[in-house]
């Protein structure tokens, strides 16, 4: 082994060792700092928080929801299948402080805005159990049992410097803490309108692979309490989302609104299941035995 002579050096190890060092500092750390809010990064649709998505935020950061939940997804291909469109730094504009987290326990929630109706939500946050069966998050019920101060939220807009009108101040008389935690979850991330873009693209004919089939029906009897009873009840009988009769859909296209959701209408897409489980979902709908 040849040794180098810069090796024996510590002083000049010393220095190609901090440029090296700098050099990685100024490309991940100085340049997104001197960036970030700045024109160069700033996106048209990025609004600030209302009165009401504001005190929501409050509560966000009293309550220590980051300690379990992250704000940004990364621009990795598994984060952007599982969540959606990866997180832009101009997002982030009015979030002070930002709460892009470090720990998931939950999901991230940066894409969260329009994923669910409102509904869901405030069924959630009381009795988490109640949409996802195995949720091991808190419930915040507590929430619907305080009022938000109005005077408070008008101090703290004034504050972070966003626009609001006493109407606005107004409206927020008779709210709840879990309206206002409501309101600024279904902010999160709805600054680019990227939800319809990322919607999933059928290609090619759809046919049935089981058609009738007793075992895909069972199947799909079991994904559909798991995936769907929540919003649509236990009995297909409608509750956050509407009722699922029987031959209303053929099997093709029921097949399209489960795979790709309603994206803009609170229906998510379950494009994640894969095709098989979603054919036994269908088959299910379409050909269960109906009392
Ligand atoms: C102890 C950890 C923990 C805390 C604290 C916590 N959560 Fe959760 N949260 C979870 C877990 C786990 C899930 C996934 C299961 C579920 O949906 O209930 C979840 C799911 C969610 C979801 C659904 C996300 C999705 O895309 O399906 C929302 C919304 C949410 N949490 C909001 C909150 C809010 C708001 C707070 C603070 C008031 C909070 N969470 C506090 C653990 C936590
Ligand atoms: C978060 C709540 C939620 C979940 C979970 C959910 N849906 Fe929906 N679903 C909705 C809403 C809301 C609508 C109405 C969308 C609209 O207004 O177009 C809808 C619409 C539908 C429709 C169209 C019905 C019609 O009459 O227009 C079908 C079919 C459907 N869902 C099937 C399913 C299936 C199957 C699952 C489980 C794999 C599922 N949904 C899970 C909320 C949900």
């Amino acid at each position: 082994m040849s040794s180098h002579a810069w090796e024996k050096k510590p002083v000049l190890l010393l220095i190609l060792a901090t440029v090296t060092i700098l050099v990685g500092t100024i490309f991940t750390m100085v340049l997104p700092f001197a960036w970030v809010n700045t024109e160069h990064d700033r996106i048209e649709t990025v609004s600030p928080y209302s009165p009401l998505e504001q005190a929501g935020r409050d509560l966000y950061i009293r309550e220590g929801c980051n300690n379990c939940h992250t704000q940004t997804v990364r621009p990795l291909v598994a984060e952007v299948l599982r969540y959606g469109d990866y997180s832009k730094s101009g997002e982030f504009i009015y979030d002070r402080p930002h709460l892009w987290g470090s720990r998931r326990t939950g999901p991230d929630l940066a894409r969260l805005g329009g994923k669910y109706p409102d509904e869901w939500h405030y069924q959630h946050m009381v009795a988490p159990t109640s949409m996802i069966p195995k949720s091991n998050m808190p419930a915040y019920g507590f929430l619907n049992d305080n009022l938000i101060d109005p005077d408070a939220v008008k101090k703290a807009m004034d504050v972070l410097g966003f626009p609001y009108s006493s109407n606005d101040i107004a409206q927020l008389e008779g709210k709840t803490e879990m309206d206002a935690m409501v309101a600024y979850l279904q902010k999160l991330g709805t600054g680019i309108p990227w939800r319809k873009a990322a919607e999933v693209e059928i290609i090619g004919e759809l046919v049935n692979p089981f058609p009738k089939e007793p075992t895909a029906i069972a199947a799909g009897e079991l994904l559909y309490a798991e995936n769907c009873a929540a919003c649509h009840g236990e009995e297909l009988e409608g509750q956050i989302g509407p009722e699922l009769d029987q031959d209303v859909y053929s099997d093709d296209e029921l097949f399209e609104l489960i795979y790709v959701g309603v994206t803009d209408a609170g229906m998510p897409s379950f494009a994640s299941l894969g095709s098989t489980k979603v054919w036994q979902i269908v088959n299910f709908i379409n050909y269960r035995e109906t009392p």
